[in-house]
């Protein structure tokens, strides 16, 4: 059995939207737990995160960077982070914003730098970019073309009922199955 936690933060739903995608493709790896912790109550659900195998990070980008809410839960880890209280788990990192970059790069990799701190092992993405080519199209997945992590965009007119589109959920699924993955042959491994 493994764990698995997706702490995020959103301000609008976006970002939850795409947590629970990645809660349902991590979900689909027999003998996977999941635990899906909204920012604001990380602090009460302290031990979910300090017992998963995994954590994968949420944020929606804001000015270029993740959501100072998000910030804001980064530090107050910072006696976690002395008492290599998350070393040797796994990471990962989603992202969403509402243009089609809106430097959400900077997101992942602050979320990436974050990981590393912590002494965890970070998981990429696997699937090849899409919607680069003359026969691509929205509808394909990772269409934003990220390796680090999965990125969506929200137009900024739309709710989260139907914003980010199937292509980017169906991205954060993917991501969540993998982390999944990993986590399960890590775990076997220690
Ligand atoms: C304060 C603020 C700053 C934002 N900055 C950016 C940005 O830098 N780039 C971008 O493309 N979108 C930006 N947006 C749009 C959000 O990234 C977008 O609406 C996203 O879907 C919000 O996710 P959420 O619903 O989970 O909060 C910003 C929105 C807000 C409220």
């Amino acid at each position: 059995m493994s764990s698995i936690a997706i702490v995020y933060h959103s301000g609008y739903g976006h970002t939850a939207v795409l947590a629970q995608s990645v809660a349902l493709g991590a979900a689909r790896v027999a003998g996977t737990e999941v635990h899906l912790v909204p920012v604001e109550e990380a602090e009460a659900k302290a031990a979910i995160l300090d017992g998963a195998d995994a954590i994968v990070f949420g944020s929606p980008t804001y000015m270029g960077s993740a959501s100072a809410r998000f910030h804001e839960f980064m530090e107050a880890t910072s006696k976690t982070w002395y008492g290599r209280g998350w070393k040797d788990k796994l990471a990962a990192g989603f992202t969403v914003s509402a243009s089609q970059s809106g430097d959400k790069l900077n997101t992942l990799i602050q979320l990436a730098v974050f990981a590393a701190q912590h002494g965890m092992v970070w998981v990429g993405n696997d699937l090849l970019p899409g919607n680069n080519n003359s026969k691509g199209s929205v509808e394909d997945l990772n269409r934003l073309g990220s390796f680090l992590g999965a990125m969506a965009q929200a137009n900024a007119d739309e709710g989260p009922d139907v914003a980010p589109p199937h292509s980017d959920r169906k991205t954060a699924e993917r991501l969540g199955e993998r982390v999944a993955e990993a986590t399960a042959r890590w775990v076997r491994g220690k």
